[in-house]
């Protein structure tokens, strides 16, 4: 592929500064109990490894992998699940991280299916959220970085599956 240039937005430094509190957030928060992650692939998988060796209290690490529609099939108000979690939810304390939430409508439609499953508390961490992008409202209780609408990449996120692997979230600056 091509060689973008690519200019750090949130440094290496701060992003792990800000998963150190979030981290911390958590784990007081959840004191004296379990909470179960769920990473959302492929995005989530940096952060959520990141965050879950510096919560305190239990952790348990689940998988998922949803497709996001474009806006046109948006309306049919579901996710399809392209790898579901290998464990039940019921009565867990359950936190959704994510790398970005842009629109809203991957977790609109996320959130209410994994609510089925009957857990005991159901809760979104976020690294990056767009609220100028946002289409549906979303209850975020852990929010790394509210940035503006550019196309990020680093730290999990892509560009056409390249740079998920940059240490440091950046912008991807136009020839
Ligand atoms: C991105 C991101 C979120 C979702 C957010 O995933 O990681 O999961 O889109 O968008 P929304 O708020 O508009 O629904 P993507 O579908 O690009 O898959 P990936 O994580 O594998 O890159
Ligand atoms: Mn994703
Ligand atoms: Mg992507």
């Amino acid at each position: 592929m091509e060689q973008h240039h690519i200019s750090v937005m949130i440094s290496e430094e701060e992003i792990e500064k800000r998963v150190c509190e979030l981290a911390a957030q958590i784990s007081s928060d959840f004191a004296g109990e379990t909470v179960k992650l769920i990473c959302i692939l492929k995005g989530s998988a940096f952060f959520a490894c990141e965050l879950a060796k510096r919560i305190t209290v239990p952790v348990m690490l689940d998988f998922m992998q949803v497709s996001s529609y474009g806006s046109g099939t948006v309306s049919s108000g579901t996710v399809q699940i392209k790898k579901d979690l290998d464990e039940p939810l019921k009565d867990e304390n359950v936190i959704i991280v994510e790398d970005i939430i842009d629109s809203g409508n991957t977790l609109s439609r996320l959130v209410p299916m994994l609510q089925e499953r009957g857990p005991k508390d159901l809760r979104i961490c976020t690294l990056l959220s767009k609220p100028e992008r946002r289409e549906v409202e979303i209850d975020v209780a852990y929010n790394g970085f509210e940035i503006p609408d550019k196309f990020v990449v680093g730290y999990g996120l892509d560009y056409d599956q390249h740079y998920r692997n940059l240490p440091y979230v950046g912008v991807i600056e136009s020839e």
